[in-house]
């Protein structure tokens, strides 16, 4: 076990990992723990679904598949937006932390390397998936997000790896026909776990942040 500062400084986001499963046991802890996420008047308004072993094989099988048909696009609960309409400075640090992988490998290479092992959901063991009641509060997104982070450094302390992906969710259709999820329920985010394959070139990569002072003010 290590201490909460170390969890969230050693916490990455993995994109390939080893075939070791993790047990009904480890998924049930990491959620134990993180269920200690704050939330609006304690509201707990999120639900977690993690998906493993064989059923995971298929989906990740089904998703393959629809990553290759040009006709199917994401059609995720949460829209997705393009980085030419985010604001200027998160448009600047998406392409410097996207630059980073073309700069290591050429852009061919990293493309090629991304797009494969998005499309294997980065082989993780277990994904959980974070839903939300349709027509969730705007503040039950912000409390499921820290429960995102409570899940990734509560498995990174007990020594496991993490990725959290819009890739897991771009098909929310056809999940909550595979999970038989009703379609009163988003699926908001995944966040794959398991054991970073450190052989893999592509978790290589790493994101910069900014400086502490673009992003902090003190004010007194
Ligand atoms: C909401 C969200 C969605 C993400 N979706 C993807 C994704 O689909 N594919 C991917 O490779 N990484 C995805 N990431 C991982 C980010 O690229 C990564 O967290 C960021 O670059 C910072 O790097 P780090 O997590 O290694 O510190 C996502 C992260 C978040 C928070």
């Amino acid at each position: 076990m290590i201490d909460a500062k170390d969890a969230i400084l050693n916490r990455r986001a993995i994109r390939a990992f080893k075939a070791d499963p993790l047990s009904d046991d480890q998924l049930r802890e990491i959620v134990r723990i993180a269920q200690k996420a704050p939330s609006w008047i304690d509201s707990q308004t999120g639900r977690v679904i993690i998906v493993t072993g064989d059923k995971l094989a298929t989906m990740r099988n089904h998703h393959q598949r629809l990553n290759e048909d040009p006709d199917i696009h994401t059609n995720s609960d949460v829209p997705f937006i393009p980085i030419a309409d985010w604001d200027q400075a998160s448009q600047k640090n998406m392409t410097t932390r996207g630059a980073t992988g073309p700069q290591i490998f050429g852009a061919d290479s990293w493309n090629q390397m991304k797009s494969r092992q998005s499309a294997l959901l980065f082989n993780a063991p277990a994904v959980a998936y974070l839903t939300l009641p349709k027509g969730y509060a705007p503040w039950a997104l912000y409390d499921l997000g820290a429960l995102g982070e409570a899940i990734m450094v509560a498995a990174q302390s007990l020594g496991i790896d993490s990725i959290p992906a819009f890739e897991f969710i771009k098909y929310p259709d056809q999940l909550r026909q595979a999970l038989n999820v009703s379609a009163d329920y988003e699926f908001i985010l995944g966040i794959g776990l398991g054991y970073a394959d450190h052989d893999a070139q592509i978790n290589r990569v790493n994101a910069p942040r900014m400086d502490l002072n673009q992003v902090l003010t003190i004010i007194k």
